[in-house]
């Protein structure tokens, strides 16, 4: 597909739950968000017919976002019903990797490609304070599960506030290096400001390559992470609902108001 300003639209991030097990600091308020019902919450068969109208559409690449995707129930299966589906290519998932110990190699075995996990820094306790109680040995567990059950390539997304050169970031980097991990670097975002910036070593953030759309958990198609319209699959059917959001998708992200990392999937 492309877009008004001939952006080759090819890949779609899709949302599975506004749930997660933590709470980084960054990310959501200590007591948590005001949840969507679980009646709002795509079910397995809608988000399958969203990729398969994707694919359709021309789309390829795929990507399962949370919350946090691994604590949506069932969440292999999914993986399974998506990797079965005819056309596309490359399925990969950004978690927090916390259950990625159990799941690698389910996963792997239902079709998932490749994860992209979070890890802003090796500090056991810095990490805990963060994510507000999150164990860093279960995402390192969970980072080696990954690798040992060959989903490939596993990427680390480390959030920093101003630079890669940051302590935490510089040791977060050795470990990639040692352990044959690609890290990008994120600077933290605020949504509401519009305070973005490009990746260091990835593609989001840089808006005239951007070629994607958005599915949040509850079925609404956003043009841009930085935008505050949305088409709802539900009441428009999932053909119409990404082709309105390609045929609105802004050249450059601005303001949005409504929007969190948490249910749009970072
Ligand atoms: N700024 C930058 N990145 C963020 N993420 C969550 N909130 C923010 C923020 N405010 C990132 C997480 C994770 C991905 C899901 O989104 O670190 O890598
Ligand atoms: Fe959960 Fe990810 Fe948000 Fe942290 S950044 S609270 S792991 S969704």
């Amino acid at each position: 597909m492309l877009d008004r300003y001939k952006r080759y639209i090819h890949y779609l991030r899709i949302s599975v739950t506004d749930r997660c097990n933590l709470r980084c600091t960054y990310c959501m308020p200590e007591e948590g968000i005001q949840l969507m019902s679980h009646q709002d919450i795509l079910t397995f068969d809608e988000i399958t017919d969203v990729v398969k109208v994707a694919v359709s559409l021309g789309v390829d690449k795929f990507r399962i976002t949370g919350g946090e995707p691994l604590v949506r129930k069932d969440i292999v299966t999914l993986i399974a019903r998506i990797s079965a589906v005819e056309g596309v290519k490359d399925l990969s998932m950004t978690t927090n990797g916390i259950f990625l110990e159990e799941l690698a190699q389910p996963l792997k075995d239902a079709g998932l490609h490749r994860v992209n996990i979070s890890l802003d820094t090796l500090d056991p306790v810095k990490f805990q304070k963060i994510t507000r109680g999150g164990d860093l040995n279960r995402v390192l567990c969970g980072i080696e599960a990954a690798q040992i059950a060959g989903l490939d390539p596993v990427k680390i997304n480390c959030v920093v506030l101003k630079s890669s050169m940051e302590e935490d970031a510089m040791a977060v980097k050795e470990f990639g290096r040692k352990n044959n991990l690609q890290v990008r670097f994120i600077h933290q975002m605020n949504l509401e400001t519009g305070e973005f910036s490009i990746v260091e070593g990835g593609n989001g953030g840089n808006c005239h390559q951007c070629n994607r759309l958005r599915l949040t958990a509850n079925g609404m198609v956003m043009p841009c992470l930085f935008d505050e319209q949305q088409f709802s699959v539900r009441a428009m059917g999932a053909e119409k609902a990404l082709l309105a959001a390609l045929d609105c998708k802004p050249l450059n992200g601005c303001l949005n108001g409504k929007g969190s990392f948490y249910n749009i999937g970072g």
